[in-house]
């Protein structure tokens, strides 16, 4: 992860979908595919509306998902890192294919009970293409892809709807020779996100019919970079028992913060160029838990409102982290049953074939740092009031959410345990 400017993530989900054990091979030339004439057209207001109504929806799924994934990395002491929108994009465009009682767990978890399918894929129409400008100097790269076995053919209505409504694009390989198709995968990620993921995928199944692949490549540039001079070597405290030396990055300067005393946590922003920010939430010593159990979207919302603008003196580790995980034993605790059983109707994505999710895979990766590629950009100078700024360290495990204002996503979401460890 060299050679970029201040913060880069990726992220990446990955639906593998197989066979019914009984289920045979599919006869490809019975297939009746039908083209869908009435292809519903992008109404932009509408959308935009239903975009944003999916935001609240999208950060309880968020937060739920992190409470799952925190408790398991808790027992291990490990860092966590995921794109809660990128999962949920790829359990919506899954949903896209799928009815009856697989459709509507997918749409419980992710709190979509009220809406309906139009609602749901055209706030995500609206949301792809918002988040697809890659405008100025934040560059997001989001997408999907249906990588389908050679041969097989799915219902044409639902390449269709994954193209239109969720930008995915589709794929061929051979999965029956795992090794080129995992190269041609992943040359394709690579593709699309710059080479910053080149190697996604280390393996799949021979059995795989389809996997439904979704990236995010997110690249943002510190709307106020750290000077690389004042960075130092210093202590974080990762717990009672061990402390690891990190690379402090240290600036003084006007931020937006709010310290909840009765709450025991610091909040501070750190915005990118462009739409996004980095919400920054560091609880009082030893209150980590105390911070996990509150966390919500009400507490969030709260936090966002009595966010002041004050001078900050800010000590922040550089750090890499990513997260894999394997998402099936979480979702089926949030009520994703059928989909992994025989019980799965993916009828909509082929009528024919039995058809179940065998496993799901996220992956994400952030690296932050001072600055780039463009270090001599220009630092605005501030003015700075003689008072004595506030002080927040993170030199302590903390918790940080990625944001995206246009859309009111959360892009990503961890908690930084140990910054030097992977
Ligand atoms: C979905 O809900 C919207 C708003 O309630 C409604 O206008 C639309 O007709 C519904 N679409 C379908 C396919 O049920
Ligand atoms: C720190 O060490 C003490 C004594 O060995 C032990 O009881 C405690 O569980 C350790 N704490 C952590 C977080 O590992
Ligand atoms: C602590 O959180 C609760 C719930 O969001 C809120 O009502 C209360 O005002 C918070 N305390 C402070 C000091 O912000
Ligand atoms: C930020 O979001 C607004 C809409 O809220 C949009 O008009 C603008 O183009 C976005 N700016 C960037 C840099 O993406």
């Amino acid at each position: 992860m060299q050679g970029f400017l201040h913060c880069t993530l990726a992220s990446l989900l990955l639906y593998v979908v197989w066979t019914h054990p009984q289920g045979g091979k599919q006869e490809d030339h019975q297939h009746h595919l039908h083209h869908e004439m009435h292809e519903p057209h992008p109404v932009h207001g509408k959308g935009e509306d239903t975009c944003h109504k999916l935001a609240p929806h999208n950060a309880n799924f968020a937060f739920v998902l992190y409470k799952k994934i925190a408790a398991k990395a808790e027992v291990e002491s490990k860092n966590v890192f995921f794109s809660p929108l990128g999962i949920a994009t790829a359990l919506s465009l899954l949903a896209v294919g799928s009815k009856g009682d697989t459709h509507k767990e997918l749409y419980q978890a992710l709190g979509y009970s009220q809406l309906n399918t139009s609602q749901v894929n055209e706030a995500y129409e609206h949301l792809m293409h918002m988040l697809g400008h890659s405008q100025g100097e934040l560059k997001l790269d989001k997408g999907s892809a249906v990588v389908l076995q050679d041969g097989f053919k799915p219902l044409q209505k639902f390449l269709d709807d994954a193209k239109h409504y969720y930008q995915a694009q589709g794929l061929t390989v051979d999965f029956k020779k795992p090794e080129e198709a995992v190269q041609a995968i992943n040359k394709f990620i690579a593709e699309k996100t710059d080479n910053k993921i080149p190697d996604l995928l280390s393996s799949v199944q021979s059995d795989t019919l389809m996997v439904l692949l979704n990236y995010i490549y997110f690249r943002g540039k510190w709307e106020k970079p750290f000077e690389e001079e004042n960075t130092v070597k210093a202590d974080f405290k990762v717990d009672e028992n061990t402390t690891v030396s990190v690379d402090m990055m240290k600036r003084t300067g006007w931020h937006s913060y709010y310290y909840d005393h009765e709450n025991h946590t610091s909040v501070l922003m750190l915005p990118y160029k462009g739409n996004a920010s980095m919400m920054i939430l560091l609880p009082c010593e030893g209150k980590m838990k105390d911070l996990e159990a509150i966390l919500s979207k009400e507490y969030i919302a709260h936090w966002h409102k009595n966010l002041y603008r004050t001078v900050v003196h800010l000590e922040m580790p550089k750090f890499s982290v990513s997260g894999s995980y394997s998402l099936k034993e979480f979702l089926t605790e949030m009520g994703v049953v059928a989909t992994f059983s025989d019980a799965a109707d993916l009828s909509g994505i082929s009528e024919d074939v039995g058809l179940k999710v065998s496993k799901v895979s996220h992956k994400a990766v952030l690296s932050v740092d001072e600055k780039g590629t463009e270090a001599a950009a220009a630092t605005a100078v501030e003015m700075i009031p003689m008072s004595l700024p506030d002080m927040v360290s993170l030199n302590r495990p903390f918790l940080l959410l990625i944001l995206e204002s246009s859309t009111r996503s959360i892009l990503f979401m961890g908690k930084i345990v140990n910054p030097t460890a992977q």
